[in-house]
């Protein structure tokens, strides 16, 4: 009995012995479960105001915090990516909505930095407002790593934004005018509901479905991707979102007509606190429709808009 118990002992034992060992060699011989080649970190760094970002201090931070969604090596492959809709961004393109500048330019170090803190709402990227300044500098920093256009190109000048005139119904109805005659409701809706004829086609630059913004489904602070401020939605419609159906229309629309739009768009926002919707229910919810004072002689009022890709 004896002998065959330490018999039927070994035989366990060597299986055990062997089925590990094979484990090891496979794991070893698979590529893909292999280790991974190191990520490059070069030294970039970002300026904020006076604080120099560094990739190399971020290395941590990025990894523990960020790659779980946007991939180690920045691809948007990190294992939380299939369950996410939208899809993180992919930092090897370089390709960022948020942004100051014209589109297809890169976005300032300050845009990054305040998307970072901000989060982006209506979507799984965080609101990073816990760390530090300096970590969320050396975070802008990191981005930086994934893609060699950081290293070839300058971010795009920031647009210029002259002050914002009052709110007046006046300017409400000419927002809406240019919304018509814009075809901003193809997409977004003539509600503002994100349901406009071409909204249910639209895929963005790497051919995920993407619905228009629905401005009427926040509450009382509603808030877009980028930003929450009036100067906000200037910038975004004046500078595209890029990587996404959503253009640009920085060369149709003369910067104090912009302001118009913004203000008719506040009054999409159904439910938010705003001046625009106090002064629209002043006027006892009616937009009185738009008639130009001083028409331009026979202007070119037909042009498409730039494109957003
Ligand atoms: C839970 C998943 C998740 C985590 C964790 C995450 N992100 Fe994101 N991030 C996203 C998604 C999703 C988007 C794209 C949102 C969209 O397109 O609307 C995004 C977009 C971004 C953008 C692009 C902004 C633009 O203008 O296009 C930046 C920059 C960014 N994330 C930085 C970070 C940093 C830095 C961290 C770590 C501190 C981080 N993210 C952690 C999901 C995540
Ligand atoms: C071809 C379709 C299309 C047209 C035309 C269009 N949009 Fe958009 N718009 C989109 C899509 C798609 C998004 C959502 C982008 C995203 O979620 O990343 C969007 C988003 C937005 C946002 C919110 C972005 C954010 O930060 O959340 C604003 C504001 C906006 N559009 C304004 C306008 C205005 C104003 C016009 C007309 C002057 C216009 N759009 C025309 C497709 C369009």
């Amino acid at each position: 009995m004896r002998f065959i118990g330490a018999i039927l002992f070994t035989a366990i034992a060597g299986l055990i012995f062997v089925a590990s060992f094979t484990a090891t060699v496979s794991a070893q011989d698979e590529p893909l479960v292999g280790p991974k080649p190191p990520v490059v970190v070069k030294p970039m760094e970002s300026h904020i105001g006076n604080i120099t970002g560094h990739a190399a201090d971020a290395k941590s931070d990025y990894r523990r915090y960020c790659a779980g969604c946007h991939g180690d090596y920045g691809d948007a492959n990190g294992e939380n990516a299939v369950w996410l809709d939208p899809k993180p961004r992919d930092f090897t393109i370089a390709t960022f909505k948020c942004r100051s500048t014209l589109t297809g330019t890169l976005p300032t170090d300050e845009d990054l930095f305040n998307t970072i803190g901000r989060g982006i709402t209506n979507s799984n990227m965080p609101i990073w407002n816990v760390f530090t300044k300096q970590q969320r500098a050396n975070l802008v920093a990191y981005i930086k790593i994934f893609s060699p256009r950081w290293e070839h190109e300058k971010a795009g000048t920031p647009i210029t934004i002259p002050p914002e005139p009052p709110v007046t119904i006046e300017s409400i109805s000419h927002g809406q005018a240019l919304f018509a005659k814009l075809e901003c409701w193809k997409c977004h809706g003539t509600h503002g509901e994100g349901d406009g004829p071409s909204a249910s086609t639209l895929t963005d630059s790497k051919d995920n479905p993407i619905r228009p913004y629905n401005f009427a489904l926040g509450g009382k602070d509603s808030r877009f991707k980028c930003g929450s401020t009036n100067e906000d939605i200037y910038k975004i419609f004046m500078t595209g979102v890029d990587g996404t159906p959503m253009p640009s229309f920085a060369d149709v629309i003369q910067p104090n007509d912009a302001w118009d739009l913004v203000h008719f768009l506040r009054t999409l926002q159904v439910h938010r606190h705003s001046k625009e919707n106090e002064v629209l229910t002043a006027a006892h919810g009616v937009i009185p429709p738009y008639v130009n004072k001083n028409p331009p002689p026979a202007a070119d009022t037909n042009k498409a808009p730039g494109g957003g890709q």
